[in-house]
């Protein structure tokens, strides 16, 4: 990087002291290049500030133009962000993700320019000013007593916020005694197997097809994981036979589907009959575009459903806060398990969290989220739809939620060529085939995160994915 003297020069406009290597001659294109490459590495980190075009221009002894085309295709890529009368700033991730927090999903990790991946919220639009009111208050407000080791089951001032929220706006029935502060469904569906396995369980049944990583959870715990298949009304009922069964109702997990009226009272009635726990996870019942959301299972059977709730669609993956609301039945266990495990998370986020919930911001925000990501669905759905690729491709599922899956016409490419193109495009979105547990049954299609891309993104991504569909 620092080896060739010649073609490197440091620039110190704005405090900012940024090393640029540029391959060759003054040309807007080698100076885009050389920018690129600094948030490639990482040496520019995401929003942190350029000089002006002015400013560079004479660091650099270039043209002005020659930095003002460079920003202008940086920021057309998404690189930077460049607005009338501001700094510019660096808009992207450098596209390597290697964050060592994000360990168990390196499957879904990608070099790719255009994030398509689904399960992701925009990030960018994380409530930054709503978030640090809340925290204020919370730091303001909390006694000094609250700091000691709290509740096992989570700060009480947050499971009764969540008692509420949950109760207006996912109709469920739930008290703050049978609430359970979680750090993410995943940590949840752990807790849950130590508990079913403590109390005798020895499998638990999963919708198939399912996100992978998550049935994958209780098999760590020692449980047997057998899939049930699901079709246009949800899971098949009929041959559920575990003591415990895992379901997406709301919008099924990958192909969105609601689980019917009919095949709801199915499950609960025989979840009564023949003892059998059921997690609802509501993952993203509250991005529900064409209608009203179809209320929680729970409130059919609060006594035989573990609900199951996040903030990972709703705010952020990385703040690690999600709940369950219990039946009666569970409690006890729950609790012991989590006394035992000492875990909880850190009582300031749950105060911030409360806070929000309390003072509406968390409603506004979610409101915000569903309207654009409503806009971003259509786009997609329409542009596949005036697209010439319209014959092989077919979106599954109703409008809700953070992603798209299309199944793929069995006459036209295959999966694997089609996740071919998307990696040639540098398009990241995942193969729906891997999320089928019998591999009978798998189906051919490309599920499509289109919540992922930063707002300022999304244009650049949805022209990338669509040359990508495309036949070549
Ligand atoms: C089907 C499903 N359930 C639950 C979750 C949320 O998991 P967590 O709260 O662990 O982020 C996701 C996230 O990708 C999901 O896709």
């Amino acid at each position: 990087m620092h080896g060739n003297e010649s073609s490197s020069q440091s620039t110190r406009s704005l405090g900012l002291d940024l090393h640029l290597d540029r391959p060759s001659g003054p040309s807007s294109r080698a100076l885009a290049e050389a920018i690129r490459e600094a948030v490639r590495t990482g040496r520019l980190p995401v929003h942190s500030r350029l000089p002006s075009t002015r400013e560079l221009a004479a660091d650099l002894g270039v043209s002005r133009g020659t930095v003002t085309r460079a920003y202008d295709q940086l920021s057309a890529e998404g690189h930077l962000l460049v607005r009338q009368g501001t700094v510019p700033r660096v808009a992207t991730a450098p596209p390597t993700g290697t964050s060592p927090t994000a360990l168990p999903l390196t499957r879904r990790q990608t070099r790719l320019r255009w994030d398509l991946l689904p399960g992701k919220p925009d990030l960018s639009a994380f409530p930054r000013t709503a978030w640090a009111r809340a925290q204020q208050r919370a730091l303001r407000t909390t006694d000094a007593a609250e700091l000691d080791y709290g509740d096992p089951c989570g700060h009480p001032a947050l499971r009764t916020a969540l008692a509420e929220y949950l109760g207006r706006t996912r109709g469920v029935h739930a008290t703050a005694e049978r609430i359970v502060v979680c750090e993410g469904h995943r940590h949840a569906l752990a807790v849950l197997s130590t508990v079913l396995g403590e109390l005798g369980a020895e499998s638990i049944d999963f919708e198939d097809p399912c996100l992978p990583h998550l049935c994958e959870v209780p098999g760590r715990g020692g449980l047997r994981v057998r899939g049930v298949p699901v079709d246009g009304e949800g899971l098949d009922v009929t041959a559920v036979r575990g003591p415990a069964v895992v379901v997406t109702p709301a919008h099924q997990y990958p192909l969105g589907a609601t689980m019917s009226q009919r095949r709801r009272e199915a499950l609960c009635a025989a979840a009564a009959t023949e003892q059998r726990w059921i997690v609802e996870d509501d993952y993203d019942g509250e991005f529900r575009f064409d209608r009203e959301p179809v209320g929680a299972l729970q409130r059919l059977a609060p006594d035989q459903v573990v609900y199951s709730g996040t903030t990972s669609k709703t705010l952020a993956p990385g703040l690690g806060l999600s709940w369950l609301v219990l039946p009666r039945g569970l409690v006890g266990a729950v609790r012991e398990v989590r006394t035992r495990l000492g875990l909880v998370p850190p009582v300031f986020e749950q105060l911030t969290l409360a806070e929000m919930l309390r003072s509406g911001s968390y409603d506004q925000h979610v409101r915000r989220c569903r309207a654009s990501y409503r806009r971003r669905r259509l786009r997609i759905v329409s542009a596949i739809r005036e697209s010439r690729t319209r014959h092989e491709l077919y979106p599954a599922g109703i409008a809700a939620g953070l992603h798209l899956t299309l199944r793929l016409d069995p006459e036209g490419p295959s999966e694997e060529r089609m996740l071919r193109r998307m990696r040639r495009h540098s398009v990241a979105v995942e193969g729906l085939s891997d999320h089928w547990m019998n591999e009978r049954e798998r189906q051919a299609g490309l599920v499509i995160g289109y919540a992922a891309p930063p707002g300022h993104a999304f244009d650049n991504s949805l022209r990338a994915l669509m040359r990508a569909l495309s036949p070549s």
